[in-house]
Order: C-alpha cells, then structure tokens, then sequence
C-alpha cells in the first residue's frame, strides 16, 4: 500500500502563554502544500521503518495505533527534516490513515486525530487534512476554506530546534485582534495583495534571531518579487505567495541559483 504524506505552511502562527502541560497554547491557520514523502506499507510481522531517525514519528505513531501489530514502513524523503514543514508529523499522520486501514482497525478521523496529539502538536492538523485552523497546543483542530495559492518555499539548510524558538518567542495578547481572523478573512476576498499582507508567524522574529540565515531565506524571496513572505513553523524553511505556478517556478530557479533548496508549490 502507497500514499503520500504531504507537508505544509503555516500561513499564520499565533503564540500566546505556556500552558500547564509546558506547551505554548497557539493558533494556526495550517495548509497543506503539494510537496510530499511517499510510504510505502508492506505486511510483515515486526513493525520497522527506514527513516534512520532516533525518534521516528512514524514508528511512535503506528506503535499508538496499535501496539500488537508489524508492518514494514518505507518512506522516500522529499520534505526537508526539522525544516518548518511538518515532514516528520506528515509522515505520521500519513502512516496513522494508512495503517488504520491496512489493519482494519475502523478508527474514525477523530479518534486519529486524537492518537495523533499523542505523537506531536502538528499531527492532528494533519491527519484531518485540507487547510486548518489548529488551537491549544495542536489538539483542536477545524476545517476552513482557502483557495488554491501558488507558492514558493525556500529552505536555507540549517535546523531549528522547535523548542529553543518556542522558548525566545514573546507571546501575544490574548485580546490582541487575531491574525488568524484577518488572514482567514483575506482568504474568503481572494485578494493576493491582501493575503500576502496578512501571512504572520509569531515564531518568526526568535527564528530568524537563532539562525541569521533563514532572515537572509526572507530577504532572497523578498528580493525575488514575492508578494509577501513568512517564516514556516518554527523554521528554518520560508515561504512566499506569488501570482501563477509559472511566476513560483521562476522565482524556485533564482533561488537555487543563490544556493538557497527551493521548490514552486501551490496549496491543497
Ligand atoms: O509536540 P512537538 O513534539 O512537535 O513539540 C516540540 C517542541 O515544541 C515541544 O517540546 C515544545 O518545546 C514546543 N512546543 C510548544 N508549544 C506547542 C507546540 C510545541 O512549546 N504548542
């Protein structure tokens, strides 16, 4: 069995105080881009993954569906790792609908959704899919509408550490107008110009402190005549809208030709 786990962006991310449980509580309007890993699920009586990662999401994951049961999970990386995009969550939230049905196991989108929250905060928008808003420390999670956006996403080759971000970010006011609202609001006029002014990540300005090349990410994609640009999660991937797929392969190929790993993508 084949299916392809995709990433996503954060067109806004809203972090306000630390909760009890350490985690930040947030808002995020979370979308799905067409740039994905690809499992592959085969039967086999121990439960194994090729990832080489020490914490394998996709092993926590399947272990949280059912731990009685083996699969041989095979997953091709397309999706930069601790690069902003959710790669590891899409990988998880992608074997927990995979395996749910490979084993047989009748769970609703629900009920993975909330085995999900158990493997990490940007699971649950995932397995949900489609475009998100995600509240509380990732569990609550609803879908919106937004049209088909062509982007562009850059990712300057350093890893953030999602804690350490987390942990330089000054949270905002719960009573501040929320920029989630403003952006879900420009996403329902269409207007390019407004969207792109409305794309806001609270985990930005510490990113781009911790790891000055991901400002310089930015400032490339600004360069290039993007329409506007935002920091991704908690980085170091960045990204930009642009009018057309054809003007996202453009500004893609000035990228690379900067040195910059960078695909044109659109939304899902
Ligand atoms: O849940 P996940 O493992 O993806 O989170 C990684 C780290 O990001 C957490 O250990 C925490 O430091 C930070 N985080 C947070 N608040 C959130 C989500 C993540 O502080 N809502």
């Amino acid at each position: 069995m084949t299916t392809e786990a995709y990433a996503k962006v954060n067109l806004t991310l809203e972090v306000f105080g630390v909760r009890g449980d350490g985690y930040h509580a947030l808002r995020s309007l979370v979308v799905p881009i067409s740039l994905s890993d690809t499992l592959e699920i085969a039967p086999s009586a121990a439960l194994s993954s090729d990832t080489g990662y020490d914490d394998d999401l996709v092993i926590k994951a399947a272990r949280a569906l059912d731990p009685s049961r083996g699969a041989e999970i095979r997953v091709a990386k397309r999706i930069p790792a601790g690069g902003g995009l959710g790669g590891g969550s899409a990988d998880a939230a992608a074997a927990l609908v995979a395996l749910n049905e490979f084993w047989n196991l009748g769970c609703s989108r629900e009920e993975l959704c909330e085995i999900g929250a158990q493997v990490g905060s940007d699971v649950p928008a995932l397995v949900l899919g489609g475009p998100v808003v995600m509240q509380g420390r990732g569990e609550a999670v609803g879908r919106v509408a937004c049209p088909r956006l062509d982007l562009v996403v850059a990712n300057p080759g350093v890893h953030t550490s999602t804690r350490d971000v987390y942990a330089r970010c000054t949270p905002r006011d719960l009573a501040a107008p929320s920029a989630t609202e403003a952006c879900l609001a420009a996403l329902e006029t269409g207007d390019l110009g407004r969207i792109a002014a409305s794309l806001a990540n609270d985990l930005a300005l510490p990113a781009c402190r911790l790891h000055p090349e991901i400002a310089d990410a930015l400032a490339s994609l600004r360069t290039a005549g993007v329409l506007g640009a935002t920091v991704s999660g908690s980085g170091s991937s960045v990204f930009g809208l642009v009018e057309s797929a054809a003007r996202a392969e453009e500004v893609a190929e000035s990228l690379r030709k900067k040195g910059l790993s960078a695909w044109a993508v659109h939304t899902l």
